[in-house]
């Protein structure tokens, strides 16, 4: 037994000294989508190695199906890289000086159909020497999204979900609560890192902002999600008060609309005292329309602009202003801003 180990350990060791050899490690590497990957191959001659040297790049795609594909060659002080359409253009040896004892290439640009076990055969007669590396594609996580599935009401059952669009497994998820004392609720705890929380008889103290991390070894990405846990009844009212608005709305352009057509009927019946008032007549001047203003905003709604009492005005409107209105007008608490005064004194006079 003892001999044998001292055997192999005397082999190992004449192995070294033989000559040709590769001093890079065997190794495995993992590395994203898009990303490069560095596939080290450095080696030493020993001064009985004198024949050409050639350098070969093997990939044996993890895709059974596929066989061994040369995908780099070294020979006769020459480069070719032209084997393998999958790699093309995506194969390059790092070191412009290979016969300095560098075969290593990079892999840019990694597709997942580059994972595989990558062999870099270095022959220069009579030494050879090879070695390989696993290379690994994972996709990164991204285009996270976080949803409520459910709804979100006191006392109900919901679900708290968080998907990634993409991503290599194993992923891991996280979820952590960003809003006021950033505790996660405790019956959650342990569904923290899961991609799911089941949400059970929500209480209004679960809304808040919620984060869920999701990574793998490559990479990681995140989304957001505010909760606002509301009693079944606001949301009801919510759309109640919603439909009712739009109604009453409704309802008011509909009284608007009646106003305008019966007045403009009566207009027939009034022409004369109408005549010399239209909407092409300028503005008055800000005095006066500040008298104005304070007379007409006794007769701000509908129901009492009716031609009778709007007839009184209508007949004195722009030509003088009565001077104790002037005078009356600047302690009036009812005051409209100017801009406001002239369109209500406008609209007073024409919808008449
Ligand atoms: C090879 O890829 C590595 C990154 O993996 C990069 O740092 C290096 O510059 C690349 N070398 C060449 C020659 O492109
Ligand atoms: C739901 O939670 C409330 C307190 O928030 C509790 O009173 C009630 O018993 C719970 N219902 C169930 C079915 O667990």
């Amino acid at each position: 037994m003892a001999l044998l180990l001292c055997f192999v350990l005397l082999c190992g060791v004449a192995d070294v000294t033989r000559g040709l050899s590769i001093t890079s490690p065997d190794q495995s590497i993992e590395k994203a989508k898009g990303e490069t990957a560095y596939l080290p191959c450095k080696f030493t001659l020993d001064t009985v190695d004198d024949g050409p040297l050639d350098i070969e790049w093997l990939l044996s795609p993890s895709d059974n199906q596929k066989v061994d594909q040369v995908i780099i060659l070294y020979s006769g002080d020459k480069i070719y890289d032209n084997y393998y359409p999958d790699l093309k253009g995506r194969v390059h040896f790092t070191n412009s000086d290979v016969q300095s004892g560098d075969a290593s290439i990079n892999v840019t640009n990694l597709q997942l159909s580059d994972i595989g076990t990558y062999q870099c055969k270095v022959k220069k007669a009579p030494g050879v020497a090879n070695k390989k590396i696993l290379l690994t594609v994972l996709v990164k996580p991204s285009g996270t999204r976080c949803f409520v599935d459910g709804s979100e009401e006191i006392g109900n059952d919901f679900k708290l979900k968080c998907e990634p669009k993409e991503g290599s497994l194993p992923l891991r998820y996280e979820w952590q609560k960003l809003s006021d004392s950033q505790k996660m609720p405790t019956p959650w705890l342990a569904e923290m890192t899961s991609p799911v929380i089941s949400v059970k008889n929500a209480s209004s103290e679960y809304s808040g902002t919620y984060s869920c991390t999701v990574q793998n070894r490559v990479g990681s990405d995140q989304c957001m999600l505010r909760l606002d846990v509301v009693p079944p009844s606001n949301r009801a009212g919510t759309i109640a008060g919603a439909i009712i608005g739009t109604l009453l709305a409704l309802v008011f352009i509909g009284a608007i609309l009646f106003c305008c057509h019966r007045k403009r009927r009566e207009e027939k019946y009034e022409k004369e005292v109408h005549h010399d008032i239209r909407e092409d007549v300028p503005p008055p001047k800000s005095r006066t329309s500040t008298a104005r203003s304070y007379i007409g905003s006794n007769h701000s709604s509908l129901g009492s602009m009716s031609p009778s009492n709007m007839e009184g005005y209508s007949k004195t409107q722009y030509n003088q202003v009565p001077s104790e209105d002037f005078e009356r007008a600047p302690q009036s608490p009812t005051l409209a801003p100017a801009k406001f005064k002239y369109t209500y004194q406008t609209d007073g006079i024409t919808v008449v």
